[in-house]
């Protein structure tokens, strides 16, 4: 294996007989290298900084060249590096083109073949009908407000007056975030059980008139089953101005619904309870189905129960510092995943979380 000499004498026969020597020595290592790995070897052997073959050539032959002989070792040290690099393109050239060679001749590429297609991607049904929706109220002049899915007891419960204990708290299964015992109750962080707290937030921020719809994820502690999910979606509807009134809130639901399954569904109104509407009320409508007669998805009923809503009790006002003698307003909260269960007549609502493909697909 080629080492590089010191040179004692630096005429110019003895620097042509000592380059001669290393070039005679790079080609013979130059035309030995066959692969990727060699290659890396051999330009590391003459390029490496550190202690590679042109760093000695340049510290032995040229630093210690007396004087008068430094111009002629310069010169011939600077063609060597030329020649080096040269002869290291050449052999990177050559490993490469074996190795892509040998890849060629392992996989039989069929150039005739068709390429492969992604499939496009396609809005997920729940998101489908919750931007549909959307649309309606933003085209009624709603604005959207969004808020945070850890929520704290205050605005998931007692700002929209829900007292501490009361029984009306067990209707929704919360689930509490662990560790929060040594807080005051309306500071408890949880998973949001309703969007109904972005009402609050919006009244809050805004000072009336105010029109927003608040879309989002909600938490339960429901076991999962054909009607219900610990995780669904939900849309809020909040309206406050003066002189709104049920007739309003009648009005509006029954242009969202029409919107979306056609202007021949009927709404009806029920009595209901929810601690932050009075009146408040279940709101039903006709089957689109079968119109009305009874079939499965209504249960033979000829209805079928979509959401709640009434008119804002004047004592969450007071919570937001609104005039309860001056505003009047009317607010909504629907389940996402049963109105998309009813538009595209799904019977198992955890198809929508299974994420299968052969479902999915159908959407495209
Ligand atoms: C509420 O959540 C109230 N916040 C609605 C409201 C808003 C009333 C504003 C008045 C004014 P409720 O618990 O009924 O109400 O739930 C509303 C809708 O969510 C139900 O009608 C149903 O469509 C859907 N829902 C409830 N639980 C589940 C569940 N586990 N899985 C899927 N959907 C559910």
């Amino acid at each position: 294996m080629y080492t590089v000499p010191k040179l004692e004498d630096y005429s110019p026969a003895a620097l042509d007989k000592a380059a001669a020597e290393l070039l005679a020595a790079l080609d013979a290592e130059a035309a030995a290298v066959a692969d990727a790995k060699a290659f890396e070897d051999f330009r590391n052997r003459w390029m490496a900084r550190k202690n590679g073959i042109l760093t000695q050539i340049n510290d032995t032959w040229l630093k210690s060249a007396p004087g008068p002989a430094k111009r002629d070792a310069g010169q011939k040290v600077n063609q060597l590096k030329a020649a080096v690099e040269e002869r290291i393109n050449a052999a990177q050239n050559k490993a490469s083109a074996s190795g892509s060679n040998a890849k060629f001749a392992a996989e039989t590429v069929d150039i005739s073949l068709p390429g492969v297609r992604r499939p496009l991607g396609v809005k997920h049904p729940v998101l489908r009908v919750l931007d549909e929706l959307v649309d309606v109220f933003v085209k009624m002049g709603y604005s959207v407000a969004e808020g945070p899915e850890v929520e704290s007891d205050y605005y998931n419960f007692e700002a929209l007056n829900f007292p501490p204990n009361h029984p009306a708290r067990d209707t929704q299964d919360t689930l509490f975030i662990a560790g929060q015992e040594q807080r005051q109750q309306r500071d408890r962080l949880l998973l949001r059980t309703h969007t109904s707290p972005v009402q609050i937030r919006s009244m809050e921020r805004l000072r009336p008139p105010v029109r927003v719809i608040c879309p989002g994820k909600v938490f339960r502690n429901d076991a999962p089953d054909a009607t219900h999910s610990p995780m669904f979606h939900q849309i809020e509807g909040l309206c406050v101005d003066t002189n709104i009134t049920f007739g309003d809130l009648k009005g509006t639901l029954e242009h969202a619904m029409h919107s979306l399954f056609g202007s021949s569904v009927k709404t009806s109104f029920r009595p209901s309870f929810f601690p932050f509407t009075e009146p408040s009320v279940e709101v039903s409508i006709s089957c689109p189905f079968c119109g009305g007669k009874g079939c499965r998805p209504c249960k033979q009923s000829g209805w079928i129960e979509l959401l709640g809503a009434g008119m804002v009790d004047p004592n969450v006002y007071g919570f937001v510092d609104y005039d309860a003698q001056k505003y009047s307003g009317f607010a909504f909260g629907m389940g996402i995943e049963r109105l998309a269960m009813m538009k595209y007549d799904v019977d198992d609502i955890q198809q929508f979380f299974y994420g299968d493909m052969r479902f999915l697909e159908q959407f495209a």
